[in-house]
Protein backbone atom coordinates (compact mmCIF):
# COMPACT_ATOMS: atom_id res chain seq x y z
CA UNK A 1 0.00 0.00 0.00
CA UNK A 2 1.40 3.39 -1.22
CA UNK A 3 2.74 5.53 1.92
CA UNK A 4 0.64 8.36 3.16
CA UNK A 5 2.07 11.30 2.36
CA UNK A 6 1.99 14.24 4.94
CA UNK A 7 3.31 17.90 4.79
CA UNK A 8 4.53 19.59 8.12
CA UNK A 9 4.64 23.96 8.00
CA UNK A 10 6.40 24.42 11.44
CA UNK A 11 5.61 27.86 12.26
CA UNK A 12 7.44 27.99 15.10
CA UNK A 13 9.46 30.94 15.96
CA UNK A 14 11.78 30.31 18.07
CA UNK A 15 14.74 27.64 18.51
CA UNK A 16 12.62 25.47 21.25
CA UNK A 17 11.83 22.56 18.89
CA UNK A 18 10.51 19.94 20.96
CA UNK A 19 7.01 19.55 19.70
CA UNK A 20 7.62 20.03 16.26
CA UNK A 21 10.03 17.03 16.65
CA UNK A 22 7.84 14.58 18.39
CA UNK A 23 4.94 15.76 15.95
CA UNK A 24 7.35 14.47 12.98
CA UNK A 25 8.50 11.55 14.67
CA UNK A 26 5.18 10.68 15.36
CA UNK A 27 3.87 10.94 11.79
CA UNK A 28 6.60 9.12 10.41
CA UNK A 29 6.65 6.02 12.65
CA UNK A 30 2.79 6.17 11.18
CA UNK A 31 4.27 4.39 7.90
CA UNK A 32 4.02 8.21 6.28
CA UNK A 33 6.16 10.08 3.94
CA UNK A 34 6.83 13.61 5.63
CA UNK A 35 7.95 16.60 4.17
CA UNK A 36 8.94 18.92 7.01
CA UNK A 37 8.87 22.73 6.06
CA UNK A 38 10.54 24.79 8.57
CA UNK A 39 9.65 28.35 8.11
CA UNK A 40 11.61 30.55 10.21
CA UNK A 41 14.53 29.57 7.99
CA UNK A 42 13.21 31.25 5.13
CA UNK A 43 12.83 34.58 4.59
CA UNK A 44 9.42 34.30 2.86
CA UNK A 45 8.08 37.60 0.76
CA UNK A 46 4.51 38.31 1.55
CA UNK A 47 1.45 38.75 -0.60
CA UNK A 48 0.31 42.35 -1.53
CA UNK A 49 -3.16 41.69 -2.29
CA UNK A 50 -2.33 42.30 -6.05
CA UNK A 51 -4.52 38.91 -7.47
CA UNK A 52 -2.04 38.67 -9.74
CA UNK A 53 -2.07 34.99 -9.23
CA UNK A 54 -6.20 35.33 -10.09
CA UNK A 55 -6.29 37.96 -13.13
CA UNK A 56 -2.49 37.63 -14.69
CA UNK A 57 -1.09 34.11 -14.06
CA UNK A 58 -3.51 31.95 -12.77
CA UNK A 59 -2.51 29.95 -10.28
CA UNK A 60 0.80 31.42 -9.69
CA UNK A 61 1.95 34.19 -6.77
CA UNK A 62 3.86 36.98 -8.11
CA UNK A 63 6.51 36.63 -5.71
CA UNK A 64 7.92 33.71 -7.90
CA UNK A 65 9.95 32.02 -4.79
CA UNK A 66 11.17 28.61 -4.85
CA UNK A 67 10.47 28.04 -1.66
CA UNK A 68 6.74 28.98 -1.45
CA UNK A 69 6.52 27.11 -4.45
CA UNK A 70 7.81 23.81 -3.33
CA UNK A 71 5.25 24.05 -0.25
CA UNK A 72 2.27 24.62 -2.18
CA UNK A 73 3.49 22.25 -4.49
CA UNK A 74 4.07 19.49 -1.35
CA UNK A 75 0.97 20.45 -0.11
CA UNK A 76 -1.21 19.57 -3.14
CA UNK A 77 0.26 16.55 -3.36
CA UNK A 78 -0.18 15.60 0.12
CA UNK A 79 -3.12 13.69 2.20
CA UNK A 80 -2.57 16.00 4.94
CA UNK A 81 -1.14 19.22 5.60
CA UNK A 82 -0.14 19.99 9.59
CA UNK A 83 -0.13 23.66 10.54
CA UNK A 84 2.21 23.59 13.64
CA UNK A 85 2.05 27.09 15.21
CA UNK A 86 2.64 28.85 18.77
CA UNK A 87 -0.82 30.34 19.31
CA UNK A 88 -0.29 34.07 18.84
CA UNK A 89 -3.49 36.05 20.12
CA UNK A 90 -5.58 33.27 19.16
CA UNK A 91 -4.28 32.68 15.82
CA UNK A 92 -1.29 31.36 14.24
CA UNK A 93 2.49 33.04 14.33
CA UNK A 94 3.63 35.48 12.09
CA UNK A 95 5.95 32.57 10.78
CA UNK A 96 2.78 31.01 9.41
CA UNK A 97 0.96 33.26 8.56
CA UNK A 98 3.01 34.70 5.87
CA UNK A 99 2.96 31.22 3.63
CA UNK A 100 -0.85 31.09 4.69
CA UNK A 101 -1.51 34.37 3.15
CA UNK A 102 0.23 32.97 -0.16
CA UNK A 103 -2.40 29.75 -0.32
CA UNK A 104 -5.23 32.21 -2.52
CA UNK A 105 -3.54 30.87 -5.95
CA UNK A 106 -5.07 27.10 -4.56
CA UNK A 107 -8.84 28.71 -5.33
CA UNK A 108 -10.13 30.16 -7.99
CA UNK A 109 -11.64 33.70 -7.89
CA UNK A 110 -15.53 32.73 -8.78
CA UNK A 111 -17.76 32.88 -5.68
CA UNK A 112 -20.02 29.54 -5.26
CA UNK A 113 -22.43 28.70 -2.45
CA UNK A 114 -21.26 26.24 0.05
CA UNK A 115 -23.51 25.18 3.14
CA UNK A 116 -25.23 28.58 2.87
CA UNK A 117 -21.82 30.38 2.92
CA UNK A 118 -19.93 32.15 -0.24
CA UNK A 119 -16.96 30.62 -0.74
CA UNK A 120 -14.26 30.61 -3.63
CA UNK A 121 -14.73 27.94 -6.26
CA UNK A 122 -11.49 25.37 -5.75
CA UNK A 123 -8.45 25.10 -8.56
CA UNK A 124 -7.95 21.70 -7.46
CA UNK A 125 -9.89 18.35 -7.81
CA UNK A 126 -8.59 17.33 -4.38
CA UNK A 127 -7.11 18.92 -1.28
CA UNK A 128 -5.13 17.63 1.82
CA UNK A 129 -7.06 16.77 5.57
CA UNK A 130 -6.06 20.00 7.12
CA UNK A 131 -4.72 19.51 10.98
CA UNK A 132 -3.91 22.10 13.03
CA UNK A 133 -2.04 22.09 16.56
CA UNK A 134 -1.23 25.13 18.13
CA UNK A 135 0.74 25.43 21.34
CA UNK A 136 -0.82 27.80 24.23
CA UNK A 137 2.07 30.50 25.40
CA UNK A 138 -0.42 31.00 28.43
CA UNK A 139 -3.64 29.23 29.18
CA UNK A 140 -6.35 31.22 27.92
CA UNK A 141 -10.13 29.45 27.00
CA UNK A 142 -11.05 32.71 24.36
CA UNK A 143 -7.27 32.27 22.32
CA UNK A 144 -8.25 28.40 22.44
CA UNK A 145 -11.69 28.87 20.98
CA UNK A 146 -10.27 31.15 18.54
CA UNK A 147 -7.73 29.04 17.47
CA UNK A 148 -9.45 26.57 16.94
CA UNK A 149 -12.14 27.94 14.73
CA UNK A 150 -9.85 29.52 12.91
CA UNK A 151 -8.22 26.11 11.62
CA UNK A 152 -11.64 25.03 10.89
CA UNK A 153 -12.50 28.13 8.45
CA UNK A 154 -9.20 27.95 7.04
CA UNK A 155 -10.24 24.09 6.32
CA UNK A 156 -13.45 25.08 4.92
CA UNK A 157 -12.30 27.60 2.83
CA UNK A 158 -9.73 25.16 0.79
CA UNK A 159 -12.19 22.93 0.69
CA UNK A 160 -10.49 20.52 3.14
CA UNK A 161 -12.08 16.90 2.82
CA UNK A 162 -11.99 16.80 6.79
CA UNK A 163 -9.44 18.72 9.73
CA UNK A 164 -8.87 18.28 13.30
CA UNK A 165 -7.04 21.00 15.53
CA UNK A 166 -5.58 20.19 19.11
CA UNK A 167 -3.95 22.60 21.26
CA UNK A 168 -1.00 21.90 23.52
CA UNK A 169 0.63 23.01 26.47
CA UNK A 170 4.18 24.04 26.26
CA UNK A 171 5.49 21.94 28.74
CA UNK A 172 3.65 18.51 28.20
CA UNK A 173 5.67 15.69 28.69
CA UNK A 174 6.63 13.99 25.65
CA UNK A 175 4.40 11.07 26.04
CA UNK A 176 1.01 13.18 26.48
CA UNK A 177 2.28 14.71 23.51
CA UNK A 178 2.81 11.62 21.37
CA UNK A 179 -0.64 10.49 22.34
CA UNK A 180 -2.18 13.97 21.35
CA UNK A 181 -0.38 13.73 17.67
CA UNK A 182 -2.07 10.44 17.37
CA UNK A 183 -5.30 11.63 18.52
CA UNK A 184 -5.81 14.50 16.63
CA UNK A 185 -4.36 13.35 13.38
CA UNK A 186 -6.57 10.76 13.46
CA UNK A 187 -9.85 12.44 14.64
CA UNK A 188 -12.34 14.60 12.35
CA UNK A 189 -13.66 17.60 13.99
CA UNK A 190 -16.76 19.63 12.51
CA UNK A 191 -16.66 22.77 10.85
CA UNK A 192 -17.06 26.12 12.62
CA UNK A 193 -20.39 27.68 11.27
CA UNK A 194 -21.72 31.25 11.58
CA UNK A 195 -23.47 30.44 15.14
CA UNK A 196 -20.32 29.54 16.20
CA UNK A 197 -18.42 32.76 15.08
CA UNK A 198 -21.51 34.67 16.43
CA UNK A 199 -20.06 33.33 20.09
CA UNK A 200 -16.91 34.61 19.82
CA UNK A 201 -17.66 38.02 18.83
CA UNK A 202 -15.79 40.26 21.38
CA UNK A 203 -18.31 42.24 23.18
CA UNK A 204 -16.96 45.35 25.03
CA UNK A 205 -18.42 46.92 28.83
CA UNK A 206 -21.52 48.77 27.80
CA UNK A 207 -20.80 51.05 30.60
CA UNK A 208 -17.07 51.56 30.12
CA UNK A 209 -16.21 55.89 29.95
CA UNK A 210 -12.81 57.55 30.11
CA UNK A 211 -14.00 60.56 31.50
CA UNK A 212 -10.69 62.29 32.23
CA UNK A 213 -9.98 62.14 28.33
CA UNK A 214 -12.56 63.94 25.90
CA UNK A 215 -8.75 64.95 23.25
CA UNK A 216 -5.97 62.46 23.25
CA UNK A 217 -3.86 60.92 20.38
CA UNK A 218 -5.28 58.56 18.00
CA UNK A 219 -3.35 55.63 16.12
CA UNK A 220 -4.73 54.27 12.79
CA UNK A 221 -2.64 51.46 11.96
CA UNK A 222 -3.60 50.49 8.63
CA UNK A 223 -3.61 46.56 7.82
CA UNK A 224 -3.90 46.34 4.25
CA UNK A 225 -0.36 45.27 2.45
CA UNK A 226 -1.89 46.80 -0.59
CA UNK A 227 1.82 48.37 -2.60
CA UNK A 228 -0.61 51.62 -3.70
CA UNK A 229 -2.12 53.34 -1.21
CA UNK A 230 -6.08 53.03 -2.31
CA UNK A 231 -6.96 50.01 0.26
CA UNK A 232 -10.41 49.66 1.63
CA UNK A 233 -8.83 49.36 5.06
CA UNK A 234 -7.08 52.56 4.74
CA UNK A 235 -10.69 54.44 3.29
CA UNK A 236 -12.58 52.64 6.09
CA UNK A 237 -10.34 53.34 8.98
CA UNK A 238 -9.61 57.24 7.62
CA UNK A 239 -13.43 57.83 8.10
CA UNK A 240 -12.88 56.88 12.03
CA UNK A 241 -9.90 58.69 11.94
CA UNK A 242 -10.98 61.79 10.61
CA UNK A 243 -14.25 62.37 12.91
CA UNK A 244 -11.93 62.09 15.85
CA UNK A 245 -9.67 64.97 14.24
CA UNK A 246 -13.04 67.13 13.31
CA UNK A 247 -13.87 66.34 17.59
CA UNK A 248 -10.41 67.46 18.14
CA UNK A 249 -8.19 64.54 18.39
CA UNK A 250 -4.35 64.57 17.33
CA UNK A 251 -4.19 61.71 14.44
CA UNK A 252 -1.84 59.77 13.08
CA UNK A 253 -2.03 57.16 10.56
CA UNK A 254 0.91 54.32 9.86
CA UNK A 255 0.65 51.65 7.67
CA UNK A 256 3.35 48.69 9.23
CA UNK A 257 5.40 47.68 6.32
CA UNK A 258 8.45 45.00 6.01
CA UNK A 259 10.13 47.99 8.15
CA UNK A 260 8.79 46.35 11.43
CA UNK A 261 11.40 43.01 10.76
CA UNK A 262 14.36 45.73 11.27
CA UNK A 263 15.29 47.65 14.96
CA UNK A 264 14.50 50.65 13.26
CA UNK A 265 10.98 50.01 12.21
CA UNK A 266 10.00 48.28 14.96
CA UNK A 267 10.78 51.50 17.42
CA UNK A 268 9.16 53.74 14.98
CA UNK A 269 5.78 51.60 15.11
CA UNK A 270 6.23 50.88 19.11
CA UNK A 271 6.77 54.74 19.48
CA UNK A 272 3.54 55.22 17.76
CA UNK A 273 1.51 53.24 19.60
CA UNK A 274 2.57 54.04 22.76
CA UNK A 275 1.83 58.20 21.96
CA UNK A 276 -1.74 56.62 21.21
CA UNK A 277 -4.71 56.90 23.49
CA UNK A 278 -7.25 55.31 20.88
CA UNK A 279 -5.32 52.53 18.58
CA UNK A 280 -7.51 51.40 15.57
CA UNK A 281 -6.18 48.85 13.51
CA UNK A 282 -8.24 48.23 10.57
CA UNK A 283 -7.08 45.71 8.31
CA UNK A 284 -8.65 43.42 5.38
CA UNK A 285 -9.53 39.43 5.54
CA UNK A 286 -6.44 36.89 4.78
CA UNK A 287 -7.47 34.09 4.66
CA UNK A 288 -9.47 33.92 8.12
CA UNK A 289 -7.70 36.15 9.73
CA UNK A 290 -5.28 38.95 9.83
CA UNK A 291 -2.57 39.52 7.66
CA UNK A 292 0.65 38.92 8.15
CA UNK A 293 2.36 42.15 8.66
CA UNK A 294 -0.66 43.24 11.06
CA UNK A 295 -0.08 39.56 12.82
CA UNK A 296 3.96 40.46 12.23
CA UNK A 297 3.36 44.13 13.97
CA UNK A 298 1.11 43.09 16.72
CA UNK A 299 4.00 40.27 17.91
CA UNK A 300 6.17 42.99 18.17
CA UNK A 301 4.06 45.48 19.84
CA UNK A 302 3.20 42.70 22.09
CA UNK A 303 6.91 42.22 22.88
CA UNK A 304 7.24 45.88 23.81
CA UNK A 305 4.45 46.52 25.76
CA UNK A 306 5.54 42.89 27.87
CA UNK A 307 8.95 44.99 28.31
CA UNK A 308 8.04 48.55 29.59
CA UNK A 309 6.82 49.87 33.02
CA UNK A 310 4.40 52.32 33.79
CA UNK A 311 1.89 51.65 30.78
CA UNK A 312 -0.84 54.71 30.18
CA UNK A 313 -4.38 53.46 29.98
CA UNK A 314 -4.98 53.05 25.86
CA UNK A 315 -7.89 51.50 24.10
CA UNK A 316 -8.13 49.28 21.12
CA UNK A 317 -10.58 49.20 18.23
CA UNK A 318 -10.64 47.13 15.67
CA UNK A 319 -12.48 47.26 12.05
CA UNK A 320 -11.96 44.74 9.53
CA UNK A 321 -13.44 44.42 5.67
CA UNK A 322 -13.41 41.35 3.94
CA UNK A 323 -14.14 40.15 0.35
CA UNK A 324 -17.24 37.88 0.62
CA UNK A 325 -20.09 39.56 1.21
CA UNK A 326 -21.47 38.23 4.80
CA UNK A 327 -19.72 39.78 7.64
CA UNK A 328 -19.26 37.01 10.35
CA UNK A 329 -16.08 35.47 8.36
CA UNK A 330 -14.22 38.23 9.58
CA UNK A 331 -15.55 37.32 13.46
CA UNK A 332 -12.34 35.38 14.12
CA UNK A 333 -9.91 38.41 13.40
CA UNK A 334 -11.84 40.87 15.72
CA UNK A 335 -11.19 37.80 18.22
CA UNK A 336 -7.54 37.88 17.35
CA UNK A 337 -7.60 41.29 17.67
CA UNK A 338 -9.42 41.89 21.55
CA UNK A 339 -6.89 38.69 22.27
CA UNK A 340 -3.71 40.99 21.08
CA UNK A 341 -5.58 43.82 23.15
CA UNK A 342 -6.05 41.76 25.85
CA UNK A 343 -1.82 40.85 25.82
CA UNK A 344 -1.06 44.62 25.39
CA UNK A 345 -3.19 45.59 28.70
CA UNK A 346 -5.07 47.75 26.18
CA UNK A 347 -8.65 48.57 26.95
CA UNK A 348 -11.09 46.22 23.79
CA UNK A 349 -12.84 49.62 23.08
CA UNK A 350 -15.08 47.19 20.18
CA UNK A 351 -15.02 45.98 16.74
CA UNK A 352 -16.96 46.48 13.13
CA UNK A 353 -16.46 43.88 10.54
CA UNK A 354 -18.30 44.25 7.05
CA UNK A 355 -18.29 42.07 4.02
CA UNK A 356 -18.18 43.02 0.59
CA UNK A 357 -15.16 45.37 1.43
CA UNK A 358 -14.36 45.40 -2.34
CA UNK A 359 -17.58 46.65 -3.37
CA UNK A 360 -17.58 49.13 -0.77
CA UNK A 361 -14.42 50.32 -1.71
CA UNK A 362 -15.35 50.91 -5.01
CA UNK A 363 -18.46 52.49 -4.78
CA UNK A 364 -16.84 55.33 -2.72
CA UNK A 365 -16.42 58.53 -4.49
CA UNK A 366 -16.28 61.19 -2.73
CA UNK A 367 -13.43 63.12 -1.47
CA UNK A 368 -14.68 66.25 0.20
CA UNK A 369 -15.60 65.12 3.42
CA UNK A 370 -19.43 63.87 2.45
CA UNK A 371 -20.83 61.00 3.25
CA UNK A 372 -20.66 58.88 0.00
CA UNK A 373 -24.34 59.16 -2.09
CA UNK A 374 -26.46 55.80 -2.36
CA UNK A 375 -26.36 52.23 -0.63
CA UNK A 376 -23.21 52.68 0.86
CA UNK A 377 -23.69 55.45 2.89
CA UNK A 378 -25.43 53.76 5.62
CA UNK A 379 -21.59 51.69 6.30
CA UNK A 380 -19.94 55.53 6.43
CA UNK A 381 -22.50 56.53 8.74
CA UNK A 382 -22.13 53.80 11.15
CA UNK A 383 -17.65 54.35 10.97
CA UNK A 384 -18.48 57.91 11.45
CA UNK A 385 -20.86 57.33 14.80
CA UNK A 386 -17.77 54.80 15.54
CA UNK A 387 -15.46 58.00 15.36
CA UNK A 388 -17.39 60.29 17.47
CA UNK A 389 -18.62 57.68 20.40
CA UNK A 390 -14.28 56.67 20.66
CA UNK A 391 -13.35 60.70 20.73
CA UNK A 392 -16.20 60.84 23.72
CA UNK A 393 -13.90 58.67 25.50
CA UNK A 394 -16.57 55.48 25.24
CA UNK A 395 -16.91 51.64 23.89
CA UNK A 396 -18.27 50.76 20.28
CA UNK A 397 -21.12 49.10 20.67
CA UNK A 398 -22.81 45.72 19.20
CA UNK A 399 -25.93 48.29 17.56
CA UNK A 400 -23.47 49.67 15.52
CA UNK A 401 -22.10 46.62 13.92
CA UNK A 402 -25.69 45.87 13.01
CA UNK A 403 -25.87 49.62 11.31
CA UNK A 404 -22.86 48.85 9.71
CA UNK A 405 -23.61 45.68 8.17
CA UNK A 406 -27.09 46.42 6.65
CA UNK A 407 -27.75 45.29 3.20
CA UNK A 408 -26.92 47.67 1.37
CA UNK A 409 -29.61 47.87 -0.86
CA UNK A 410 -32.31 49.43 0.90
CA UNK A 411 -35.64 46.79 1.69
CA UNK A 412 -33.62 44.04 0.25
CA UNK A 413 -33.41 40.18 1.60
CA UNK A 414 -29.80 39.67 1.98
CA UNK A 415 -30.18 36.81 0.41
CA UNK A 416 -30.91 37.74 -2.89
CA UNK A 417 -28.36 40.61 -2.52
CA UNK A 418 -25.84 38.10 -2.00
CA UNK A 419 -26.88 35.81 -5.15
CA UNK A 420 -26.40 39.52 -7.36
CA UNK A 421 -23.24 40.08 -5.63
CA UNK A 422 -21.72 36.80 -6.80
CA UNK A 423 -22.87 36.95 -9.90
CA UNK A 424 -21.37 40.36 -10.42
CA UNK A 425 -18.37 39.68 -8.97
CA UNK A 426 -17.81 36.98 -11.34
CA UNK A 427 -18.19 39.24 -14.68
CA UNK A 428 -15.63 40.94 -13.08
CA UNK A 429 -13.05 38.92 -12.29
CA UNK A 430 -13.96 37.65 -15.96
CA UNK A 431 -12.90 41.31 -17.55
CA UNK A 432 -9.91 42.06 -15.01
CA UNK A 433 -8.99 38.79 -16.39
CA UNK A 434 -9.89 39.48 -20.13
CA UNK A 435 -8.02 43.02 -20.36
CA UNK A 436 -4.60 40.97 -18.88
CA UNK A 437 -5.32 38.90 -22.22
CA UNK A 438 -6.09 35.63 -19.86
CA UNK A 439 -8.75 33.65 -21.63
CA UNK A 440 -11.46 31.19 -19.64
CA UNK A 441 -9.45 28.29 -20.43
CA UNK A 442 -6.20 29.78 -18.75
CA UNK A 443 -7.83 30.92 -15.77
CA UNK A 444 -8.26 27.69 -14.52
CA UNK A 445 -4.89 26.50 -14.72
CA UNK A 446 -3.82 23.95 -11.94
CA UNK A 447 0.27 24.53 -11.90
CA UNK A 448 0.47 22.15 -8.61
CA UNK A 449 -1.38 18.83 -10.18
CA UNK A 450 -3.77 17.04 -9.23
C1 LIG B 1 -4.46 36.71 0.35
C2 LIG B 1 -5.89 37.13 0.50
C3 LIG B 1 -6.73 36.38 1.31
C4 LIG B 1 -8.05 36.76 1.47
N1 LIG B 1 -8.85 36.00 2.30
C5 LIG B 1 -10.15 36.32 2.47
C6 LIG B 1 -10.98 35.51 3.31
O1 LIG B 1 -10.54 34.54 3.92
N2 LIG B 1 -12.29 35.85 3.41
C7 LIG B 1 -12.81 36.94 2.76
O2 LIG B 1 -14.01 37.20 2.89
N3 LIG B 1 -12.02 37.75 1.99
C8 LIG B 1 -10.71 37.46 1.83
N4 LIG B 1 -9.91 38.25 1.03
C9 LIG B 1 -10.47 39.45 0.41
C10 LIG B 1 -10.09 40.76 1.13
O3 LIG B 1 -10.43 40.70 2.49
C11 LIG B 1 -10.82 41.91 0.46
O4 LIG B 1 -10.41 41.97 -0.86
C12 LIG B 1 -10.61 43.25 1.15
O5 LIG B 1 -11.65 44.12 0.76
C13 LIG B 1 -9.28 43.90 0.81
O6 LIG B 1 -9.16 45.06 1.59
P1 LIG B 1 -7.94 46.09 1.46
O7 LIG B 1 -8.22 46.93 0.23
O8 LIG B 1 -8.01 46.91 2.70
O9 LIG B 1 -6.68 45.33 1.32
C14 LIG B 1 -8.58 37.89 0.82
C15 LIG B 1 -7.73 38.64 -0.04
C16 LIG B 1 -6.41 38.26 -0.19
C17 LIG B 1 -5.52 39.06 -1.11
Amino acid sequence: MAKKKVVILDGNDTGCAAGSTVLSQVIQSASADVQYFRLRDHNLAHCTGCFKCWIETPGICAAHDDVCRDILHAMMQSDMTVLYTPITFGGCSSVLKVVIDRFLPLLMPYFMNKKGETRHVPRYTRFPKLVGIGVRQQGNPYEDSAFKALIGRIAENFHAPSFSVEVFDGNEERLTLIKKVYEVINRSDSVPDSDTLAGLFPGVDPDFSTTTLNIGNALLLVGSPKVQNNSNSALLGGYVLDTMRLAGWNTTMLKPDRSVLQEEGRAALCAAVDRADVVIVAFPLYIDTLPYLVVKAMEVIAEHKRKSSGKRPQRLFALANNGYPEFHHSIVALANCRCFADRCGMYWAGGLATGAGEMIGRKHKNGNGQHPEGPVRKVFEALEDAGETLARGNTVQYETQRRFTRTPIPFMPFVLWRRMFRTAGNKCWDTQAEQNGVTKEEMYAAPYGV
